[in-house]
Parts: C-alpha cells; sequence; structure tokens
C-alpha cells in the first residue's frame, strides 16, 4: 500500500508527492509538521558524476524566499542543507541557531585547480516556536556515505536518522525529497510520519519505490553500473 493511510491536508502521508514544493506548501494544514529536514538545490549548476544523471532541477539558485517561507512551518525545528557560499550570497538569509558541518569525506567538484576539495557541506538549524531536543547533540555530522547512483545528490539516510533521534516528533516534511532519503530514515522509526515533494517524476517514482519496498538504497560495486532508471517498472 502507498504511505501509511493518514491524510496531511490533500497529501498521503509517508509519500513522496509529485510537483513543485513553491505551491504544494500552502497546502499543508498549520500545525502539522514537527521537522523540515530538506537538501535544496544549492544553485551550482552541478555537473552530474555519472553518465546517466541529469543536472539537478533548479540548481541554477538557491532557493532562499522559499527557505524563508519554510522556516516557519515546524513547530520543532528546520534544517536546510547548504553551501558555505549560500550564506556568503544570500545573507538575507534569516541567522541560523547554529551551523553543523556534514564532514563527507573526499568531496571533490568545484575549481580543481584553486579551490581545496570540498569535503564538507553545511545545515542551517532554525529552531521552531515548540523547540526541544532530546540530550544535546554536537554540530559535527559524521562521514556516513552513501552511493548516489540513484541521485546525483544523495544524503545519507544514517544521517538523517540521527538527525530525527534529537527530536520526540511525529512528521517531518521534506520539500526538495529527491530520492526520498528524509522519508527512508523515518521509516525506519516506528510510528513517525513523512511527507515529500519532489518536482522530477523519475526521482518521485524512485523514493516511493525505495519507500514501499523497505529497500536500503542499492549501493554499486566497484567497476559496475547500476542500470539508469527507470529500474521500477
Ligand atoms: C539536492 S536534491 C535532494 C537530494 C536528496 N537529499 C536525496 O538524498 O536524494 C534537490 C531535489 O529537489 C528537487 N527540486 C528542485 N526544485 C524543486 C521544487 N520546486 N519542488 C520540489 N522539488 C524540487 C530536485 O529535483 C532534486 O531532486
Ligand atoms: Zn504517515
Amino acid at each position: 500500500m502507498r504511505g501509511c493511510g493518514r491524510k496531511i491536508g490533500p497529501f498521503e502521508c509517508c509519500t513522496v508527492v509529485l510537483g513543485d514544493c513553491e505551491k504544494e506548501l500552502q497546502k499543508i494544514p498549520p500545525g502539522s509538521i514537527d521537522l523540515v529536514i530538506t537538501d535544496p538545490p544549492y544553485g551550482m549548476n552541478l555537473k552530474p558524476s555519472r553518465k546517466y544523471h541529469r543536472r539537478i532541477h533548479g540548481d541554477d539558485y538557491f532557493p532562499v524566499e522559499m527557505l524563508k517561507r519554510l522556516i516557519k512551518v515546524p513547530r520543532l525545528a528546520a534544517y536546510f542543507f547548504c553551501r558555505w557560499d549560500n550564506l556568503w550570497e544570500h545573507s538575507q538569509l534569516p541567522k541560523p541557531k547554529s551551523v553543523l558541518v556534514w564532514e563527507k569525506g573526499r568531496g571533490g567538484s568545484g575549481d580543481t585547480a584553486h579551490e581545496h576539495s570540498r569535503d564538507y557541506e553545511m545545515v542551517l538549524f532554525y529552531p521552531g516556536c515548540r523547540h526541544k531536543f532530546i540530550g544535546r547533540p554536537g554540530d559535527v555530522l559524521p562521514s556516513f556515505r552513501e552511493g548516489n547512483d540513484l541521485h546525483p545528490s544523495t544524503k545519507s539516510t544514517r544521517m538523517v536518522r540521527q538527525m530525527l533521534e534529537w527530536y520526540d516528533f511525529e512528521t517531518v516534511l521534506d520539500p526538495y525529497a529527491g530520492k526520498g532519503t528524509t522519508g527512508q530514515a523515518t521509516k525506519a522509526l516506528p510510528g513517525k510520519h513523512f511527507l515529500g515533494f519532489e518536482i522530477v517524476e523519475e526521482h518521485q517514482k524512485t523514493a516511493n519505490w525505495l519507500l514501499e519496498r523497505e529497500v536500503p538504497t542499492p549501493r554499486r560495486k566497484r567497476g559496475e553500473h547500476t542500470p539508469p532508471l527507470p529500474f521500477y517498472t
């Protein structure tokens, strides 16, 4: 069965909905989201590392106006993945309460001759009106890695799961869901709910395929290429 049977406004809970989050966000009933954990396009026009990946939709700009709206949505907290240059270029974003560092190991990309290898990303943290941690988490996220065969910009399910464990929450929203990493992490925690939006149908189908089967994201073996999507047909 697709989803958990619950509804969040017009949406099937525990699914990734195909759509533009900028339009769909307004249909979410106020007060129904506890956490936002999302990884928007960074505005880097990232060149995919696999031949069969396409460029990330919307990667020509960092969606600051949308992030400003998203800060106000969750009761507990909003977390936005980004890079340091996003802060430099978008100083109109409200000052976060913390900036987390995801130490991702050898990252690469960027200006390979004149720039340090990009081995970390950042996560902006905005507490909500009912914010409360379980314990006191540190601001460095460990270097969990996950293959990016299914999406050009995958985050680690284990890392997102660790972030979820900082909270006593019910529902998490990921408006830029990709292949559904936040949803996969949520599904691993009993009694928790998730809603995602994804504008690219191929990614939305992949996300729901993974969520329905509860399979871990497949990893490519050395020298072997996962078949290009869609593999779910
Ligand atoms: C950086 S990726 C997220 C990857 C995700 N964290 C994962 O682990 O798979 C950003 C995603 O946002 C999607 N996207 C871009 N603009 C969007 C929009 N307006 N509404 C919904 N999704 C959007 C892109 O297609 C892309 O899959
Ligand atoms: Zn649900």
